[in-house]
């Protein structure tokens, strides 16, 4: 059925102006003043709210198997999650293990959201070993549309890869046209650190930080930058957390590297005070990189508002109380992550836009745009444009609420901001110009996401 969206503010990154939508098959097919509802025509009155692009979550995880246990939502709920908080389409990270076929596990997290996401979706592929077999893989694996790499210089033993395969892997990205994004902390360091604090007895969260400290991520992210600088390929920082990384991967910016930054909402608007809160509290806030010292927000939104940080992720991981309980006498052992799919767009709308810190189109950008550009996605998405996907987010500024882990619909026990206030929700989300979400909940075709093929070029 034709869709029309009346009467609302456009924003986009670079726009903002009055004007209906008219959406045919998908796709905007016409913008503009006091435009016609054909007989049939579902027609939505947007007065008063604005209608952004559909937001992009370009890091989250879904199916994570990590630390012994699996995380807890599923494409389904992770992406009904996504929807009711304005995210039309996530990136999740496919990370077989090291002893696993990447060719294998890749199908296997593409079999995992087939037919149970609700919002489309698309891949980096994780690359967690690079053998005889990998390069073949990968490459087809690229040709699939999965047109990014994903790899770990931290969790040794685990998803962690040494220099050789890092070489190797930057090689073939830059041959190919993709992008590498990297979790970039110095394993070893990471390893020796934690050792000698188990060693100690400070076993409790409160010891992740200290464990990986701000100086172990400014090193990884030169060691990465200093890859790419090698190999020439095109680099993306994930979830950095703090200043002294912000300025190490500056510096790399500064001579050459192509290098973008992400941030995550949580190093955003949380702190590593989180972390130190008594009993199993400390452990639901255990996350890698971890929280950090309060002093490193300020450098991350400024950054962010410059457009130094383009995107504003989640690194969306839910383990529950239960799960998180694996740790509490040994910090290591704590399955790391904080789920914010729901809410990442809120928080940024409310703690950047509402309250002065980031401008509008700066929020769409970092939120969307930029997202759906670096990664093969503009400008079907990304962007409110007649031919573009109607991916559709009616946002109502006037709303306030509190996030809650007892309204929520992401599928663990707990939210990490609970109790915090928000400025602004969704009231409709449309996916491909089906209304997915109505009055803020979800309404829709629970498998109506499909998979995004993506072109990567130079
Ligand atoms: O703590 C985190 N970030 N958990 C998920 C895995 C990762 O490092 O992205
Ligand atoms: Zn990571
Ligand atoms: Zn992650």
């Amino acid at each position: 059925m034709p869709l029309l969206i009346q009467n609302g503010e456009i924003i986009t990154a670079d726009k903002r102006y009055k004007a209906d939508i008219y959406i045919e098959d998908e796709t905007i097919t016409e913008i503009g003043e006091n435009l016609n509802a054909p007989e049939g025509t579902e027609v939505i009155d947007a007065s008063g709210r604005y209608v952004f692009p559909g937001f992009i979550d370009p890091h989250v995880h879904i199916y994570l198997p990590f630390m012994g246990t699996y995380a807890k939502d599923t494409h389904e709920t992770g992406s009904q999650a996504a929807l009711v908080g304005g995210t039309t389409t996530f990136i999740e990270m496919c990370c077989p293990a090291a002893h696993e076929d990447a060719l294998e596990g890749y199908r296997l997290w593409k079999q995992k959201a087939e037919g149970n996401a609700a919002c489309d979706y698309a891949f980096h592929m994780g690359v967690t070993r690079f053998d005889e077999r990998t390069e073949a893989q990968l490459r087809e694996i690229v040709a699939d549309g999965t047109g990014s790499f994903k790899v770990f210089l931290a969790y040794k033993g685990a998803f962690g890869i040494g220099d050789e395969a890092l070489y190797k892997t930057l090689t073939l990205a830059r041959e190919l046209g993709v992008i590498t994004t990297a979790h970039t902390e110095n394993a070893e360091l990471v390893a020796q650190m934690q050792a000698k604090l188990l060693s100690e007895g400070k076993t409790g969260p409160e010891w992740h930080e200290p464990s990986r400290p701000e100086f172990v991520e400014a090193d990884g992210v030169h060691h990465f930058a200093t890859f790419l600088e090698a190999t020439g390929a095109k680099g993306y920082v994930v979830h950095l957390s703090c200043k002294p990384a912000l300025e190490a991967a500056l510096a790399a910016k500064k001579r050459g590297v192509d290098l973008s930054i992400e941030s995550v909402i949580p190093h955003l608007m949380l702190d590593k005070s989180y972390a130190e809160r008594p009993d199993s509290e400390g452990a639901k806030y255990v996350m890698s990189p971890p929280l950090r010292d309060k002093r490193n927000q300020a450098a991350l939104w400024e950054a962010l508002a410059r457009g130094d940080i383009s995107t504003i992720g989640t690194d969306h991981a839910p383990f529950d109380t239960g799960q998180k309980a694996m740790g509490l006498t040994d910090f290591t052992r704590i399955p790391n992550g904080i789920p914010a799919i729901e809410d990442r767009v809120n928080l940024l709308y409310t703690y950047g836009v509402s309250r002065g810190n980031l401008d509008l189109h700066r929020f769409v950008d970092a939120a969307s745009t930029q997202a759906a550009k670096m990664f093969g996605l503009y400008p079907g998405k990304g962007t409110v444009e007649v031919g573009s996907d109607a991916d559709l987010v009616v946002y109502d500024p006037e709303y306030q609420g509190t996030l809650s882990a007892k309204t929520q619909r992401m599928n663990v026990d707990y939210n990490g901001f609970e109790g915090v206030d928000i400025d602004g929700k969704p009231e409709v989300v449309t996916l491909r110009g089906v209304v997915q979400v109505r009055d803020g909940q979800f309404v829709g075709d629970r498998a109506r996401g499909r998979f995004l093929r993506r072109e990567m070029s130079g």
